[in-house]
């Protein structure tokens, strides 16, 4: 199998001083794929996925191979930020089709806003394309978020937290939506978080980022059940402990 992704002892530096910031990461995810990167806050997660799809910004630079078969598109943290405040739900997300699909009409960019609104999950999407993002709760502007990820036709997904700023319930239903729109469109993900159950619940293999490294990477079963790493076996832990702590206290 070809892969639509794939990642060659990646580097990333700051081009003032040199400082690595990520180093020799190597990852790939085959066509229809779901490769989870997980690790705590400031591990490289999210210089690897932007490193990947060229955005980092002008003062990092990547070193090593990267690789994409097709498009790859992106899905961030915070859709409040990510999103044009001054435009119309509707005009942003045909905005970006209509970069994608030089030459169309108005009215094709329209039906297909509204047909990828729907994808989302979105009632009412004709209605909802007159929307702007205040107007929306955190899974509806994540919900946009990735209809416009989806209107460039995407052959890989790569999410950066994308369910982290949202609570659990919410997060959960953006979970479910994400797993249907791979499985139905044969996409490949790639999902970054810092949260190992939730990587897991989405994705096949797993791969374990500290400090800008990689220290392991394998299906998402053996991961959980025999880390190889002692740090994976940490962040297990404290995955169970956080998960623990937050289940409702039982009566007594
Ligand atoms: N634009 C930047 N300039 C300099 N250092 C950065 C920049 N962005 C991130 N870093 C540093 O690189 C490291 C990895 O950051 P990041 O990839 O954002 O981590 P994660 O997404 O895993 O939380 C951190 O130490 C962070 O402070
Ligand atoms: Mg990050």
């Amino acid at each position: 199998m070809t892969a639509v992704l794939s990642l060659d002892r990646l580097g990333v530096r700051r081009r003032a001083d040199g400082a690595a910031l990520v180093t020799d990461v190597s990852l790939a995810v085959e066509a229809g794929g779901t490769l989870g990167i997980v690790g705590e806050s400031g591990s490289g997660k999210s210089l690897t996925l932007r490193a990947a799809l060229g955005i980092l910004p002008p003062t990092l630079e990547a070193t090593g191979g990267i690789r994409r078969d097709g498009r790859a598109a992106m899905v961030f943290q915070e859709p409040a930020t990510a999103l044009n405040p001054t435009l119309r739900v509707g005009s942003f997300v045909a905005g970006t089709w209509r970069r994608h699909h030089p030459g169309a009409s108005r009215a094709a960019a329209r039906a297909a806003t509204v047909d990828l609104l729907a994808q989302v999950g979105i009632a009412d999407p004709a209605a909802r394309t007159r929307a702007w993002p205040h107007e929306l709760s955190g899974g509806m502007r994540q919900r946009v978020m990735i209809a416009a990820a989806l209107a460039t036709d995407p052959r890989v997904l790569l999410c950066d937290e994308p369910t982290t700023a949202l609570d659990v319930r919410v997060q959960a239903r953006i979970l479910a939506l994400l797993r249907g729109l791979i499985a139905d469109r044969g996409m490949a993900l790639v999902f970054v978080s810092h949260d190992l159950a939730v990587v897991a619940s989405v994705c096949a293999r797993i791969a374990v980022m500290r400090a800008g490294s990689l220290v392991e990477e394998g299906p998402a079963a053996r991961v959980l059940t025999e880390p190889r790493h002692p740090y994976t076996r940490e962040l297990l832990e404290a995955n169970l402990a956080r998960r623990l702590a937050a289940r409702p206290k039982e009566s007594a």
